[in-house]
């Protein structure tokens, strides 16, 4: 998927060079800039060319994803949230710059995303409608935003496998549902619940291997902060131990490969994406 970057990183561009010159553009560039993996991105990419179809004119729409993952991460590592100060690899935005300026990079991406979408000329009116539709449910009031006032209130308390289950879906799996759901109806693809199931695996085995770093990794690899420690933030290996939750994550990735068999995507871009995900050291 290494060959997407070049494109992604004239699409980041072109996007950059569309806002005014400012101490937001420069925020909104640093906080684009970095180790980022782009994954979400690449997912729905890398699923619409596993289809037989160029990906390049849905950059736009794939790019929205990256800003509102990249907006969610600039809130998260705010003081009055995780409180972190080290992100892909440089110190976090509001570290760099000021909170309000980190504030206002978070409402910036999450706006433009919307209309990097509605730009997508390549999409017909109802294919945009419906990325719409799906991107605000995922991560609004009912997804990833519920997700991350659910986290906020676990710290500290004594939490049970199914709290942390729901936690993890809305703050994570939700986003990586709408980049899947992306990439299918992109290249008209269904059914669109097989897809979503298969990114709500993703999701959830992605953010138990996020903890599983901050536990076994180091900040060097992984470019960022660890908080969890501090903030007394319960995770599946607070709860369960290191081993249960390992076997946990076997139980995800078996039902990721199968999905992958069902929906015939074995040997295309976006299994091997899937694969780098499944070994990921950061
Ligand atoms: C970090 O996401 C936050 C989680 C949802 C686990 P990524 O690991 O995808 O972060 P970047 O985009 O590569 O920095
Ligand atoms: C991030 O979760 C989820 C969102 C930003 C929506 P975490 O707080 O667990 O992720 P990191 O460890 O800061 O990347
Ligand atoms: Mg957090
Ligand atoms: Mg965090």
């Amino acid at each position: 998927m290494e060959k997407l970057d070049p494109y992604l990183n004239e699409t980041t561009q072109n996007y950059i060079d569309s806002i005014p010159e400012s101490r937001l553009k420069k925020a909104v560039a640093y906080a684009l800039g970095g180790s980022g993996k782009r994954l979400r991105p690449k997912l729905m990419l890398s699923l619409i060319e596993s289809h037989g179809m160029d990906s390049k004119p849905f950059l736009k729409a794939a790019l929205a994803l990256e800003l509102v993952h990249t907006y969610s991460l600039v809130h998260d590592d705010l003081p009055a949230m995780d409180d972190d100060d080290l992100r892909r690899g440089q110190p976090t935005t509001h570290i760099q710059f000021d909170e309000a300026t980190a504030i206002l990079v978070g409402d910036a991406l999450l706006s433009d995303a919307f209309k990097l979408i509605s730009d997508t000329n390549a999409l017909d009116a109802q294919t945009k409608v419906q990325m719409v539709h799906i991107l605000s449910e995922k991560i609004g009031s009912r997804g990833m935003v519920y997700g991350q006032i659910l986290d906020i209130a676990s710290e500290g308390q004594a939490v049970t496998s199914d709290d942390l289950m729901k936690i993890n879906l809305h703050k994570t799996s939700h986003l990586l549902e709408a980049s899947i759901l992306f990439g299918a109806i992109t290249s008209k693809r269904a059914p669109l619940h097989a897809y979503e199931s298969l990114a709500r695996n993703l999701g959830l085995l992605y953010q138990i291997q996020d903890d599983l770093l901050e536990v076994e990794g180091n900040e060097a690899t992984t470019g960022k902060s660890f908080s969890d420690e501090r903030r007394g933030k319960p995770t599946f290996i607070t709860l369960l131990g290191l081993e249960k939750t390992k076997a946990l994550n076997a139980a995800y990735e078996k039902a990721i490969q199968e999905s992958l068999v069902t929906l015939h995507l074995k040997g295309t871009p976006f299994a091997q994406l899937i694969s780098t995900i499944l070994y990921r050291t950061h």
